[in-house]
């Protein structure tokens, strides 16, 4: 039994290059579920895998790809049998352990979550870690009491993964939703994903000459850091809060202690990879009532594995709109 697989190697120079092998099973790396991979996605974290291994890759040659959902194929955990459909995304699959860039991946079940009836392999990699980490945000700031009523909703990075999908779910979910972006060109896709308001990220992008400035949003999912968070944490409203998960533009920011003395607003760390299973669950049932799938087909473009060394820069540069949905049976 074999299968395909994007394999990387890096060079002296720290340049990462791939090569479409096939490989006997007996390749693969050990865990006690196996699953004949459908779809895989490309993400941020990939694009720093395929390119220059971005710290990321103890040992070489490497299989990328931290999504990827499909059926299982055999099975030695007790939670899942073959012709369960699952999907996989974080623990570090496709950083320390061989990811979904491949026809089979083996890894733990535990690691592994049974996708919602409602969500097909294809569209739970349309999803990919990028969705379901906006859920993760959208969950947050709902736990922290910010409700449609409370006032709009800024998105950062609003055309990117993370980004578009956060809006898609917020704008169902009856928010009104500022997407911040730097493509203005992508107006009209962010106002078909249900944003109200498209605010030019420059706005956001000229340090605040005050910690405070005036009050607008109730909430904020921020994708970017840098001084785009500053400026938008400078502009939340009083006890709102604030779900971070990125750092496009950098990971410090030139912040102030004011917002949070003087304002009372709370800042919740998202975290997709290490994430306990019972709110990972969690989140991709809500996925599965709460994202609008038809509209999120138009976020989703679709790759090949051999697409994927020449789309990595590009993701990098944040010249990706929505989401890459690699079918690596391709
Ligand atoms: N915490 C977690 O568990 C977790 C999980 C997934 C992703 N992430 C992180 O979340 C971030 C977004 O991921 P993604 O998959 O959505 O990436 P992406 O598709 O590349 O989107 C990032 C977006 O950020 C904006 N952007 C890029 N560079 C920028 C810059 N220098 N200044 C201002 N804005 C910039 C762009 O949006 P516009 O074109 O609209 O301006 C871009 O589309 C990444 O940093 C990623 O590592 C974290």
């Amino acid at each position: 039994m074999s299968f395909r697989a994007l394999v990387l190697s890096q060079g002296a120079d720290r340049k990462v290059s791939g090569v479409l092998e096939t490989l006997p099973d007996d390749r693969l790396p050990p865990g006690d579920v196996t699953v004949a991979v459908e779809y895989s996605t490309l993400n941020y974290k990939d694009g720093l895998v395929l390119t220059t291994g971005g710290g990321l890759v103890k040992t070489w040659p490497h299989v990328g790809g931290i999504d990827f959902a499909g059926t299982v194929e055999a099975s030695d955990n007790p939670g899942f049998k073959p012709g369960d459909k699952v999907v996989l995304n974080g623990y570090r699959v496709g950083e320390l352990h061989w990811g979904g860039h491949a026809s089979k991946a083996r890894v733990k079940g535990d690691w592994l979550v049974k996708l919602p009836s409602s969500i097909s392999t294809r569209r739970a990699m349309a999803i990919g870690t990028a969705g379901y980490t906006s859920m993760l945000c959208v969950m947050a700031l709902e736990k922290h009491g910010v409700e449609p009523a409370s006032g709009e909703i800024l998105v950062t990075g609003a055309a990117g993964g993370v980004g578009s999908v956060a809006v898609a779910i917020l704008a169902k979910l009856g928010y009104a939703v500022v997407a911040a972006t730097g493509r203005p060109q992508e107006a009209a896709y962010l106002t078909a994903l249900g944003a109200k308001t498209i605010m030019d990220r420059k706005e956001l992008l000229e340090a605040p000459d005050r910690p405070l400035l005036s009050e607008r949003f109730a909430g904020l999912v921020d994708t970017v850091s840098g001084v785009m968070f500053a400026k938008a944490l400078a502009q939340v409203k009083y006890n709102g809060a604030a779900a971070v998960c990125g750092l496009a533009a950098g990971p410090s920011f030139p912040g102030s202690i004011l917002p949070f003395i003087l304002r009372a607003i709370t800042v919740y760390g998202i975290d997709s990879v290490m994430l306990p299973k019972a709110p990972r669950e969690a989140a991709w049932n809500r996925l599965g009532t709460d994202l609008p799938l038809d509209k999120l087909d138009s976020t989703v473009s679709e790759a090949s594995l051999s697409d994927l060394m020449a789309l990595a820069p590009k993701i990098l540069k944040g010249e990706i709109r929505g989401r890459v949905v690699v079918d690596v049976n391709k």
